[in-house]
């Protein structure tokens, strides 16, 4: 029974690298790509609101809830403050073939708390336990939940004791509270103690760590720090799809070869357009751009040409009037 309720979690090797979902940024297209040049052990869909899902909202925000077999394991992140709307939501993840589900419970955006969802639950444990279990039997998948170490304080000891007596497959902790936004430096030392929490009431969740870790070298040493079951990685990804590969590349691949980095955000770009170019705005791949074409000669005058851009086909013509030889 224990083993059905950690599903897919059970199985990944430690420390778990996990790449963090992202709203416009870990999209379908980027996923489909990081899947190519270097995998996490687990993704993440963009959140998702699920009252949205299982209401008139629903064809807009299917495209969210793309993925490739590739992408496996793929887990969807909805947001909820309603536990019958996301039983509902939850038997979708399911029939759409999810590998696990996440509940929210870190945004510190206004809308989505206004709706009782994200951060706001962490000052409602009894109604973030209803939405666990009711996430649980609508999914009959492994319930996971991202949150942080408190709203306008750190409270983890109290809320994380509220999570774990619902048994959820996994916890990610975003080491930082509501208040602190990503003002401060995530505070990893705390990550340690929830480690610390979960074998004190003998939980048998994973706990993953977040905030901060810039490389897979970084969150690798994070996770031997605190002895936590993994981490989760951001924005470390920004511009750089070959992060979970760090070690495994030779070098000719890594992302400082310009002309391949060329190729990739091409590639990219053409998988955004025939993926969700229909669904969404193509002003989101810019902030693709300006991460891939950083930091090399030439760098700022290509940047604004591709700002200009506004389709796929006029970003492969910059790319490749640039990577001719001069
Ligand atoms: C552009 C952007 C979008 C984000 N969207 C989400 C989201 O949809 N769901 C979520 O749980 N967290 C979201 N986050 C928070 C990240 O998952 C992560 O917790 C945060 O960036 C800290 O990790 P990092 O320092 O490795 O980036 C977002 C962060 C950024 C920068």
């Amino acid at each position: 029974m224990r083993f059905m309720s950690q599903g897919f979690w059970q199985k990944l090797k430690k420390p778990i690298m996990a790449l963090a979902p992202m709203a416009d940024v870990t999209d379908a297209a980027f996923r489909r790509i990081i899947a190519k040049y270097g995998k996490p052990d687990v993704m993440f869909t963009e959140f998702t609101s699920a009252d949205g899902l299982v209401s008139g909202g629903k064809e807009k925000l299917l495209p969210n809830l793309l993925y490739s077999e590739s992408e496996r394991p793929i887990v969807a992140q909805l947001f909820s403050g309603n536990p019958e709307k996301l039983f509902e939501a939850a038997r979708l993840v399911k029939e759409l073939g999810f590998d696990g589900l996440d509940i929210n419970m870190g945004c510190p955006d206004r809308s989505i708390e206004k709706a009782g969802a994200g951060a706001v639950l962490i000052k409602n444990p009894k109604l973030a336990r209803e939405l666990i279990r009711a996430a649980k039997k609508g999914s009959k998948l492994p319930v996971s939940i991202k949150t942080r170490l408190g709203y306008g304080k750190d409270i983890l000891e109290e809320w994380l004791s509220e999570l774990l007596a619902e048994e959820p497959a996994a916890i990610t902790i975003h080491a930082r509270t509501r208040k602190e936004m990503s003002k401060v430096p995530a505070h990893w030392g705390r990550i340690q103690r929830a480690v610390e929490i979960r074998t004190e009431l003998k939980s048998e969740a994973l706990i993953l760590g977040n905030g901060d870790a810039v490389s897979l070298a970084d969150a690798h040493r994070k996770a031997a720090e605190t002895g936590a079951d993994g981490v989760m990685l951001g924005r470390a990804i920004f511009g750089n799809p070959f992060l979970f590969a760090e070690q495994k590349y030779d070098l000719r691949f890594r992302m400082y070869d310009l002309r391949r980095k060329l190729e990739i955000l091409v590639e990219h770009t053409k998988l955004f357009k025939e993926l969700l170019g229909k669904h969404k705005n193509f002003a989101i791949m810019k902030k693709h751009f300006k991460a891939y074409v950083a930091s090399f000669s030439g760098a700022k005058e290509l940047r604004t040409k591709l700002m200009e851009a506004s389709s796929a086909s006029e970003v492969q013509d910059i790319a490749e009037i640039f990577s001719m030889p001069q």
